[in-house]
């Protein structure tokens, strides 16, 4: 069933002149396609409005409810970032304080800003060798509602980018002792919703609000993706108010039905395309497994027992002296293969519903043949040293003053050699995979800004410095 793009090919088939928004009038030009064109509409009586949907929308979006085992489910139009921003918004009074994961969106950062929440932050197991965090568990949350017995919300990642699992199940049940809402963030897994066994998505293991970029594993265009609510700790008029704030007030209807097809198309064929992703994702783990240097993950039984998530192939740097960044080169020059994130110790490649054969053939060549090119090569370890160890802890966060006043501050550009002591004014991220390590308002140690410095000597990509500068708090 895809019932929104029915209705518009029938409006757009009937005898109605557009006399009103998009510019276009249903016409192709430049890049637009016809089939674009003729559904692209604005909020005309009988097409329904995202934003106070009362018809076909809204119907869409119980449809999607229902498949999803949500009691209400949303249409996104601006991505996961809108919905994570409307439910931290929805969940948090503006000052109140809110539990996340330290490696959460910038999306979540940005609503402790805009709302001036204060955060505390959830600290999970990590870095590994490789530098990938794991993801969160329920006795670190316990730990930290706890410490904040004033959280008025928890958000957790689960999955990661890097495809680690949250147990959801026991994390919702710590969270809901507390008498406030869990909500996840599971842009990278709206597969979980559509598998055979026992259910492995959040809404289903009893979280309170969950937020699904359809786009990134799903066949869906960029930018869509579902809220879905269960129970009653987070406010559903709430939400609705502040999506739209956030979402634009003339959402996409290509985009809206789109997000309708494919939550149909997976209802009726999901159960067995991602059966399809966990038998060849399984296969090419085991064909990679004849490789000793090149080291791929994650393991079969991480992946079997729900600790990992199928589709994403971690392909480790760690025996090699180049880092992740070399290795995506390899595989983009050498093997015409574009990979999804590289990070100084590891390579990300995304697998989904939608690859074939071919895709998996190719990646398993190519690791197979770099495995044993790599020595020929001279790019083992012992050959070369690791300028920085991506499996590096750094202090613990000493919060100054909040995220909004740090951010709104009068600002004062250091050099890194002066910035210890001082209380940063952006946040200071190691790119890919993005996780701050330093927030706006924290203190920046000595360790920072020596890791930092080892960082920008082997070439990585620090997000947040002016030149080799760090804005800081003037005075502070
Ligand atoms: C963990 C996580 N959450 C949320 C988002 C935002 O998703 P979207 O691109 O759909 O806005 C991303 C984007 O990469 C992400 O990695």
């Amino acid at each position: 069933m895809t019932a929104l793009y029915d209705e518009f090919k029938k409006y757009s088939g009937a005898d109605l002149y557009p006399c009103h928004m998009p510019g276009h009038k249903r016409r192709a030009f430049g890049a637009m396609s016809e089939e674009y064109a003729s559904i692209d509409f604005t909020e005309v009586d009988s097409l329904d409005d995202l934003h106070d949907p009362e018809g076909i929308i809204l119907e869409s979006e119980k449809n999607a409810a229902r498949i999803l085992g949500a009691d209400a489910s949303y249409f996104l139009v601006n991505g996961s970032t809108a919905g994570i921003l409307a439910s931290v918004s929805a969940c948090v009074k503006k000052g109140g304080k809110l539990l996340l994961v330290r490696g959460s969106h910038k999306s979540v950062y940005n609503a402790v800003y805009l709302r001036d929440i204060r955060p505390a932050y959830i600290f999970t197991e990590g870095p590994d060798e490789d530098g990938i965090y794991g993801a969160a568990n329920a006795a670190e949350v316990e730990k930290a509602l706890g410490e904040n017995p004033d959280a008025e919300a928890v958000l957790i990642v689960s999955p990661t980018y890097e495809g680690r699992m949250s147990d959801i199940a026991p994390i919702a049940e710590a969270v809901h002792k507390h008498g406030i809402p869990l909500i996840v963030d599971e842009a990278h897994g709206a597969h979980l919703s559509f598998t055979d066994e026992c259910a492995s998505d959040a809404i289903r293991c009893g979280a309170d609000v969950v937020i699904q970029s359809i786009h990134k594993t799903l066949p869906a265009p960029t930018q869509t993706a579902v809220l879905s609510v269960k129970g009653e700790l987070a406010d559903r008029e709430e939400i609705r108010r502040f999506l739209a704030i956030y979402q634009s007030s003339s959402p996409s209807y290509p985009l809206m039905s789109m997000i309708d097809g494919c939550i149909s198309y997976m209802a009726e064929n999901g159960a067995k395309s991602v059966q399809n992703l966990h038998d060849n994702f399984e296969k090419l783990l085991k064909r990679l497994e004849v490789c000793d240097k090149l080291i791929c993950g994650p393991k079969i039984d991480d992946l079997r027992s729900g600790r990992a998530d199928y589709g994403k192939l971690i392909i480790s740097a760690r025996n090699t002296c180049i880092t992740g960044k070399e290795i995506a080169d390899i595989l983009r020059d050498r093997y015409r293969i574009e990979t999804e994130m590289a990070a100084p110790g590891f390579v990300l490649a995304m697998f989904t519903v939608c690859d074939e054969d071919f895709g998996y053939d190719k990646m398993a060549d190519a690791l197979i043949d770099l495995n044993t090119r790599l020595e020929k090569y001279g790019l083992l370890a012992e050959d070369g040293e690791k300028p920085v160890d991506p499996g590096e802890k750094l202090p613990a966060p000493v919060i100054k003053i909040s995220v909004a006043d740090a951010l709104d501050s009068n600002v004062e550009t250091v050099d890194l050699s002066d910035a210890a002591g001082r209380i940063a004014a952006s946040y200071i991220c190691l790119y890919p995979p993005g996780t701050p390590l330093v927030v706006p308002g924290e203190e920046i140690t000595s360790a920072h800004t020596a890791y930092i410095d080892r960082c920008i000597k082997a070439g990585f990509n620090i997000k947040g410095l002016e030149g080799i500068g760090i804005k800081t708090v003037k005075n502070g």
